[in-house]
Order: C-alpha cells, then sequence, then structure tokens
C-alpha cells in the first residue's frame, strides 16, 4: 500500500521499519527531521511537511498525545486538509475518547475515513512487529488496513465500528499497568526492607502466581531500577492517566485507584523524574520505606 507515517518516536520508528520490510510504499514524516534518515536509508521517502505523508491510501498517525495529533492534523497544511477521498487517517497515538470523536467527526465531513488503532506493547515490541493492535472503526476501512496491522502487529482486535472504543480499551489497559507497577512497587518496598532479595521474590511471585508478562518486564525494571532509557516516558503514563480519569469522569465511573496514580505520575514528574520511565514511580515507595531513591529522584 502506499502508506505515510508521521511521528518517528520510541514507538513509530519501529513500526516504520517493520512497514517497509512487508513492501509497503512509505513516505515518513517527523517534527525533528533528523529522525528520518535511518528510516530514508532502509528505502522510506522523506516527508518535508506533513502534506508530503499524506497523498496514499492511508496515513498513519504515532504521535505523543492530544495536541501533538491536533496540531498536525488539523490546519492548512494538516492532514486532513491533504488527505484524498476515501483515503484513510489510522491513529495508533494513545489519545482521549473525546479527540478520537472529534476526528472520526472531521474526517467524514472532509469525505474521509478515521481509524483508531492503539497499540499494547513497548518499543522493543513495536521494533520486532509484536504489537497487539486495538481497532475501532468502519468495517470496510479496518478491512483495508489489515495488511499495515499484519506489518506492525502479532494479533489485531477488531473491536468496534466506533473509534473511540479503541482509544477507551487502550486508556483502561494503561490504568491497570500502571496499577500493576504502583501494587508491584510497594511489595517490592516492602520486602526489600527486611533483606529479602528482590530478583529471587519476583522469580517466585512470577512462577507461582502472576505469571503474565507484564509482571515480570516491570517487575524486572524496578528490581534493576532501570528507568533509562525511557521505553514508556512518565509524562506519556501522566497523559494517559489523566484521560482514564476524565473518561471516568464522563461516563460517571469513579476510579479512585486512578486519583492514586495520577498523583504518583506527578510527584515522579515533579521531583525530577520526566524522563524516567513510568516504572520509576516504584522509588516514591522505595523512598517511604526508608531507602535512598536513585539519582536524579535523590534529594
Ligand atoms: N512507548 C510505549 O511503550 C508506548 C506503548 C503503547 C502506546 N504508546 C503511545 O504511543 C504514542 C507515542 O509514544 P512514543 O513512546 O513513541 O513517544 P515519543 O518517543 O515521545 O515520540 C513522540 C512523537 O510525537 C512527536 N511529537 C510530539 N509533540 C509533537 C507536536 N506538538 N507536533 C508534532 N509532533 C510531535 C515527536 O516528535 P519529535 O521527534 O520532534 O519530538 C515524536 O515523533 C503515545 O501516544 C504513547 O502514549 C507508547
Amino acid at each position: 500500500m502506499k502508506v505515510g507515517l508521521i511521528g518517528l518516536g520510541n514507538m513509530g520508528s519501529g513500526m516504520a521499519a517493520n512497514l517497509l520490510k512487508a513492501g509497503h510504499d512509505l513516505s515518513v514524516y517527523n517534527r525533528t527531521p533528523g529522525k528520518l534518515q535511518a528510516l530514508v536509508e532502509r528505502g522510506a521517502k522523506a516527508a518535508d511537511q506533513v502534506s508530503e505523508a499524506c497523498h496514499g491510501d492511508a496515513v498513519i498517525t504515532m504521535l505523543a498525545d492530544d495536541a501533538a495529533v491536533e496540531s498536525v492534523v488539523f490546519g492548512d497544511k494538516g492532514v486532513i486538509a491533504s488527505m484524498g477521498q476515501n483515503a484513510i487517517h489510522i491513529s495508533t497515538s494513545t489519545i482521549s475518547i473525546a479527540l478520537s470523536e472529534r476526528l472520526t467527526a472531521a474526517h467524514a465531513k472532509a469525505g474521509q475515513r478515521f481509524v483508531a488503532a492503539p497499540v499494547f506493547g513497548r518499543p522493543e515490541a513495536a521494533a520486532a512487529a509484536k504489537l497487539f493492535i486495538v481497532v475501532g472503526g468502519a468495517p470496510d476501512a479496518i478491512d483495508i488496513c489489515t495488511p499495515l496491522f499484519e506489518a506492525i502487529g502479532q494479533k489485531t482486535f477488531r473491536l468496534s465500528d466506533k473509534p473511540q472504543a479503541a482509544s477507551l480499551v487502550k486508556l483502561s489497559g494503561n490504568f491497570l499497568i500502571a496499577s500493576v507497577i504502583e501494587a508491584l512497587s510497594e511489595a517490592m518496598a516492602l520486602v526489600g526492607k527486611a533483606g529479602i532479595d528482590q530478583h529471587q521474590y519476583l522469580d517466585i511471585l512470577t512462577s507461582a502466581l502472576f505469571t503474565a508478562p507484564v509482571y515480570k518486564t516491570y517487575g524486572g525494571l524496578i528490581a534493576d531500577k532501570k528507568f533509562v532509557p525511557a521505553g514508556f516516558a512518565a509524562p506519556l503514563a501522566h497523559k494517559d492517566i489523566r484521560l482514564v480519569l476524565a473518561a471516568s469522569e464522563s461516563l460517571r465511573a469513579p476510579m479512585p485507584l486512578a486519583s492514586l496514580l495520577q498523583n504518583r505520575l506527578l510527584t515522579l514528574i515533579a521531583r525530577g523524574g520526566e524522563s524516567l520511565d513510568w516504572s520509576a514511580i516504584s522509588q516514591l515507595a522505595a523512598e517511604e520505606s526508608g531507602t535512598p531513591p536513585e539519582p536524579p529522584l535523590r534529594r
């Protein structure tokens, strides 16, 4: 397919490489142009402007947050102004329910289609084409996008004809991961303070009770205190919990645990952890137990 990809961050660069590997005709755009070169060497066309990545069958956006998506999509030379009739915008970023709805309406008004396809999996999964993709949109549009999903992921879930449903499932999933990270952080601070080896503790727990990869991955990062480079940076996690709380508010489904997680992530950012992985909230539980946190959080 002739496709554009906008946003070559931790996730988008791996996805772009896999689209090329699968033989798609790919144009790439990134706000910071330095990230284009590696993909051009693999056969991608460099787009100097957003509009140059929008002349194919579909445009994929993999951008940080609502503000980034809005700045690229709307406006004179944005995605909507540049895409052809019937072309499909596939949003793989984790965005708000409200923006998903706004994009659906705006693309429809322009005679285009919008598919929300947020993903589960860290940058390593994106690089290995092992993402899990949750899709919402018109069934015929999803059919057309299927070869692209097959190129970047290991499984696609066709959830709904409403894009915002996919955004909600993604946000709820990140709320659950953050909850796991906080629970692991508290338990590991507890046993660590008692002098129990945290790696051995993790081995016991992930063998006997919690065998899911999420416990192994995040438990390992917490035990190793490996928060740099950030696979998923604290400000992005904070953004997701804020969006979960917004959904909780509008659907009138209280989520007290989400409020606690928002506070944890905000504290992490306020104390200098902006560039750390979200699993660094573990340092807050550790510090509360009397263990000095790792730099840059040490006071
Ligand atoms: N990392 C993960 O584990 C993970 C997993 C699943 C989903 N996600 C979601 O995927 C999305 C991307 O995550 P990521 O980890 O790839 O983030 P990232 O590494 O921070 O990359 C963000 C991308 O957005 C661009 N961007 C940011 N603000 C912009 C603006 N105002 N205008 C234009 N471009 C802008 C950045 O461009 P520059 O290069 O110029 O800064 C970069 O290409 C987020 O919605 C995140 O929640 C992440």
